[in-house]
């Protein structure tokens, strides 16, 4: 900690002029990315006491325990072996001693058979007409993956719609039921556990929608399962021919390069999803095998620790400066939230520390006219990743250039900011008279010193962005070594459901006043379910 104090009262720009080879050694390059640290408030002291830490959580042999299959995921006593989903053929890769690549393989060549009998027309509905549109039903990990990739990637997209519903809100069916038509719609039911309440839901709504117009027997034409529970699957109707099958050592967060990547399959092909495939592998290997000095996973999660529980910022900002990766946020937001938002040890004590922070963002030049002021002005830091795509993937060149010039200036002006002596100077003109010209002056002054990294990507292609969320994915996991905790459970979620149930009879059953254990319902609850009963219409 007595470092920390040091560096927060260094100005990361004199770094700069302290050390002409910072950005060199305060960068690197890994499966096509480019990542610059260098406008992080460390030292190169910085550098080497977070490799100690790193050493000292034993951070490269946490590595090879995930790669080789043991329970890393130890509450639920599994491994997390998503890299094997993207494991060339003649790859090995364990768990509880079995080589699982072959399998992997084997759902990869139904997913294509599947995928392309639906994009080449040879699949028909009920009506014996061609699929024009692929709804998938899911939520969490079973939605944010392939629906955040089939908008990074919809360059690549063929005449297929493919869309996404994962709220319980009706509202998601019944605005699409108005685009779609149930003979040459199909519906992908994606749930690992095929038990989450919001996709039964919408599942059985979307049943009844198809069997409406097409009587019982059209649901094997326009149902399809992705899931681990093989047994709900069949429960619901699908068969298990239409059942794409994953395993319980994938983490939902985690699951999108899966089966659950089935949505991704239909809309750009295979031979995308393998490209996709392909650079989250080239991250794997890097991950693996790269010093950490040089490890971008490992750069990224030392630094955003030493952000986090030695300079004390509370919070983490994602700027993609690419309109296609709008849903990146979100995705990333439950990978980071889910996994590491945790309070309690792998050894079940409470941390005395900071996890993971609040991560947020949105997509740039937009989030410039939203939240850039606090990021620049607010009292608080709120260190920022901005990611750049090198090459557009539209004709509008001019424009594309400008966007990149916003990414980085906005960095810069973060890290710059702007004394009051330049700001004095820039008003002395206006011939303001004190003391509004002071109060001015102070007003427009930008603290700057305000730490960020910068991502490049050559192209938003399958390739790249597959190395991009493997980057992050080892990130988080880098992470949850540091803080010690297991990145690969959810237990914090299961109350809200549980409850959820409760709340629906206090919403039918205005005599209900106590929880399952019998425990009262908090007033609050039982006044606000009163009032919604009084004034709903039905
Ligand atoms: O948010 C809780 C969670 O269990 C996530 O981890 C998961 O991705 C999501 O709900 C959906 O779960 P399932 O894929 O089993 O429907």
């Amino acid at each position: 900690m007595t470092h920390a104090r040091e560096v927060r009262q260094i100005r990361i720009l004199d770094l700069f002029k302290q050390d002409r080879g910072r950005v060199d050694r305060f960068s690197c390059e890994a499966a096509g990315l480019y990542l610059d640290v260098s406008k992080q408030q460390a030292t190169r002291r910085t550098l080497r006491l977070l490799f100690k830490l790193a050493q000292a959580r034993r951070l490269p042999n946490a590595i090879r325990r995930l790669f080789s299959g043991e329970a890393v995921n130890s509450t639920e006593n599994r491994a997390a072996l998503h890299m094997a989903l993207r494991s060339p053929p003649g790859t090995f890769m364990p768990v509880a001693g079995r080589n699982v690549v072959p399998e992997v393989l084997d759902v990869l060549a139904r997913m294509e058979r599947f995928a392309e009998s639906v994009r080449n027309g040879e699949w028909r509905g009920y009506s014996g007409e061609s699929i024009t549109d692929v709804v998938n039903i899911g939520i969490g990990g079973s939605d944010l993956g392939p629906r955040m990739v089939c908008q990074a990637l919809a360059a690549y997209a063929g005449t297929l719609r493919v869309h996404f519903v994962a709220n319980l809100d009706g509202t998601c069916l019944s605005d699409l039921f108005r685009q779609l038509t149930p003979s040459r719609t199909l519906f992908i039911i994606t749930s690992k556990t095929f038990t989450t309440q919001e996709t039964l839901s919408n599942a059985a709504t979307a049943r009844r929608w198809v069997v409406a117009a097409g009587g019982e027997a059209a649901v094997g034409r326009h149902f399809v399962a992705v899931s681990v529970n093989a047994v709900e699957v069949q429960r619901f109707g699908i068969p298990a021919k239409h059942t794409f099958t994953f395993w319980d050592w994938v983490g939902g967060r985690y699951s999108l390069w899966s089966a659950v990547g089935l949505p991704v399959v239909l809309a750009v092909g295979m031979s995308r999803f393998r490209e996709l495939l392909s650079g989250a592998h080239a991250m794997d290997e890097h991950f693996r095998a790269a010093p950490l000095p040089k490890n971008m996973p490992v750069l990224l999660g030392l630094l955003g620790a030493w952000n986090t529980n030695f300079l004390n910022y509370t919070s983490q900002v994602v700027v993609p400066y690419a309109q296609r990766l709008e849903h990146f946020v979100d995705w990333l937001g439950q990978l980071e939230m889910e996994s590491n938002g945790k309070s309690v040890d792998l050894d079940g004590r409470a941390v005395n520390y900071t996890t993971t922070p609040v991560l947020w963002g949105g997509v740039g030049t937009s989030a410039q006219h939203a939240f850039f002021q606090l990021l620049h002005q607010g009292p608080a830091v709120h260190p920022v990743d901005f990611i750049l795509v090198i090459e557009p993937a539209h004709e509008l060149a001019d424009q594309h250039r400008l966007l990149l010039a916003h990414g980085l200036a906005q960095a810069s002006a973060l890290l710059r900011g702007k004394d009051l002596v330049t700001v004095q100077r820039e008003l002395a003109p206006t011939g303001l008279q004190q003391p509004s010209a002071d109060v001015l002056a102070r007003s427009r002054v930008l603290p700057g010193n305000r730490p960020s990294n910068t991502l490049l990507l050559p192209r938003l292609d399958p390739y790249h962005l597959g190395a991009l969320l493997a980057l992050y994915e080892h990130r988080t996991y880098v992470q949850s070594v540091l803080w010690h905790v297991n990145a690969f459970d959810q237990f914090g979620v299961e109350l809200g459901k549980q409850m959820a149930q409760r709340g629906l009879q206090v919403l039918e059953e205005p005599s209900v006043h106590a929880g399952a254990g019998g425990e009262d319902l908090d007033p609050s609850l039982q006044r606000l379910a009163a009032r919604i009963r009084r004034l709903q219409k039905h």
